[in-house]
């Protein structure tokens, strides 16, 4: 049976979106199922509006399902990302993580494996806190957490971020060195899960 895999992100303005897509396709290549969801959006018609960049996102995305417990419940592993807020989580994220008490509770997150991804304006704008404030969150559910570490070229010559993948808001998306370094963090993290999958058999 395939390796299922649910790649989870917010993204207002697009980046966190192309790296998720890049993700997705790494996930696709290790031979896993995968879902792709966005999370519930919080900020009001009228933000959304006042911003083209986020405006026109949305509606690019408007056939994006929505992420669900029942998402969390399915996957052997998730790949979670966020626009870097203040160094943190945003908002969107956090609520969907808030969420998952109930499957927290009954144990159903525990050795599922685990990733993050996200975005920032600067290049040391807190992309390694807002991935490491994520990752405080899987270490309760009990989960896995697959770092990408230095185990690819890509890694460094995407910036060199050992916690998860980043990149830094270009005016045309992630560049090509961060999408690869997604693709690969993909195919990592479902390789892991994978393995772990078999060992249990
Ligand atoms: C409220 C808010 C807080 C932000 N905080 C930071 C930050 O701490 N550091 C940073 O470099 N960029 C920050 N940014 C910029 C976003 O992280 C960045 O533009 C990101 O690439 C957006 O991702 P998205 O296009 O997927 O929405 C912030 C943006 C907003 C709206």
């Amino acid at each position: 049976m395939a390796t299922k895999v649910a790649v989870i992100y917010y993204s207002a303005t697009g980046n966190v979106y192309e790296l998720a897509r890049a993700i997705e396709e790494g996930v696709k290549e290790a031979g896993a199922e995968v879902r792709f969801r966005k999370v519930h959006e919080l900020a009001p018609e009228e933000a959304i509006k006042s911003n083209q960049g986020w405006s026109d996102h949305a509606l690019m995305t408007e056939d994006v399902l929505e992420a669900s417990m029942d998402d969390l419940e399915w996957a052997d592993a998730f790949i979670f990302g966020t626009p870097t807020r203040f160094g943190n989580v945003s908002a969107q994220l956090k609520q969907f993580l808030d969420q998952t008490g109930g499957l927290w509770f009954q144990g159903k997150l525990v050795d599922k494996v685990v990733g993050g991804f996200t975005s920032a304006q600067n290049p040391h704008g807190g992309q390694e806190s807002t991935l490491l404030s994520m990752y405080n969150v899987f270490m309760h559910w009990g989960a896995i957490v697959v770092a990408p570490g230095y185990t690819d070229q890509s890694i460094f010559e995407a910036g060199g971020n050992p916690y998860g993948v980043s990149s830094t808001t270009h005016d045309e998306g992630p560049n090509e060195q961060e999408l690869a370094a997604a693709r690969y963090y993909g195919r990592r993290v479902t390789e892991k899960a994978t393995a772990l999958a078999a060992s249990r058999v």
